[in-house]
């Protein structure tokens, strides 16, 4: 019973000892949303990946907002891209007794053993935005439509190469994938080649690298300097006097890297244009390249709209309500297809940056000054 959990994580502080005590008796089923029921005073452990990039600090904050405005208390800590030091947390977050995890791992893999520990002290745990694989204890996935945001990637280039439905080409891509110990990485891989692919094999698109499988192609934790490195790379031995028109860039921080590595090889003059670069996440650096004409898209991804799922899940459970899902069907993590809410993607350029970004609310004007 999930109350009872409640109670005993409230040993420790006395003065809410009485209010848990007394929520456990009640329940919010069939309760309106204000009904707090049996979770208030609840405490909700929220373990996120690293704060090296700030869409993770924004949804670290985001969640602890939304849980903390449905009563709840919250405990956040970010894993600094370690999974041991993550591994390390989550097992201190049970120690303290948390009422439920939300977790974003690092590597996804590597959490069954602490899962176990999880499920044995009864907490529910929540898989945000990346899937854990390889155990039971993973109750619920709040993501996005991650294989869409490959596909928007693949389409992006695909339109300003001019190539939907033409002939035109052949023009030269190279492929950069996220990190391979990230479930996500795949899945966006496959929505981009999914797309590219048949251009690839018309060689209306030539990868001169040679480089287009995922093991080929993936960023340790999706690192900007290791994929600046890469396209150094590929720069030197691949391309003497051609020139590289695409880069399919599934991250941000990683568009950045490879931008920098096209700029020193001297990108970015009218007689040596930028490549199109792909991005994903929106983010500040990325969004004010767009608008320097750099980087050419990103996919922005509403993550308070994630965190607010991810919140509601918990609450839901906690409340021992059924969350809202709305894919029951695709993501297998290798033990039990996960019950998932998947949010929309959408493809973001300079035509719409405006309309997206700044007009929601995600992005202020005065940060891509
Ligand atoms: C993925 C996430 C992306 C991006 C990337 C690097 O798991 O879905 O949106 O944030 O991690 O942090």
């Amino acid at each position: 019973m999930r109350n009872r959990r409640a109670a005993v994580s409230a040993i420790a502080a006395a003065a809410s000892l009485a209010l848990t005590l007394t929520a456990c008796g009640q329940s919010s089923e069939g309760g309106s949303e204000e009904d707090k029921g049996g979770t208030e005073g609840a405490t909700i452990g929220i373990a996120m990946p690293t704060k090296s990039s700030e869409r993770w600090i924004a949804d670290g904050d985001n969640v602890v907002k939304d849980l903390e405005g449905k009563g709840y208390e919250t405990r956040l800590v970010f894993g600094e891209d370690d999974p041991d030091q993550q591994v390390s947390q989550i097992e201190n977050l049970i120690t303290q007794g948390v009422d439920a995890l939300i977790v974003a791992a690092i590597d996804n893999k590597s959490l069954g053993n602490v899962l176990q520990q999880a499920k044995d002290a009864d907490i529910p745990v929540i898989s945000y935005d990346r899937l854990i694989l390889g155990t039971e204890n993973v109750d619920y996935y709040a993501s996005f439509d991650n294989e869409k945001v490959g596909e928007l990637q693949g389409n992006y280039i695909l339109d300003k190469l001019g190539l939907s439905g033409g002939e035109k080409g052949p023009f030269n891509i190279e492929l950069f994938a996220g990190s391979n110990d990230d479930n996500n990485t795949r899945y966006f891989f496959q929505g981009a080649m999914n797309v590219l692919q048949p251009y690839i094999d018309k060689k209306q698109l030539v990868v001169r690298s040679k480089q287009t499988a995922l093991n080929q192609v993936t960023t340790l934790r999706w690192d900007g300097g290791t994929a600046q490195k890469r396209m150094d790379d590929i720069l030197t031995s691949a391309y003497k006097s051609e020139r590289v028109d695409a880069v399919l860039s599934p991250y941000d921080g990683i568009s950045i890297g490879i931008l920098s590595a096209l700029k020193s090889d001297d990108y970015g003059s009218a007689s040596k244009p930028l490549p199109i670069v792909t991005g994903q996440d929106a983010e500040v650096a990325s969004v004010k390249s767009i608008i320097a004409d750099e980087q050419s898209m990103t996919v922005y991804k509403d993550t308070r709209e994630l965190a607010k799922v991810a919140s509601n899940m918990v609450d839901a459970v906690l409340s021992d309500k059924k969350p809202e899902v709305n894919d029951t069907k695709t993501y297998d993590n290798g033990a039990k297809v996960v019950p998932s809410y998947l949010l929309e993607p959408v493809s973001v350029d300079k035509e719409n940056y405006q309309a997206t970004v700044v007009d929601s609310g995600y992005l202020k004007e005065s940060d891509l000054k």
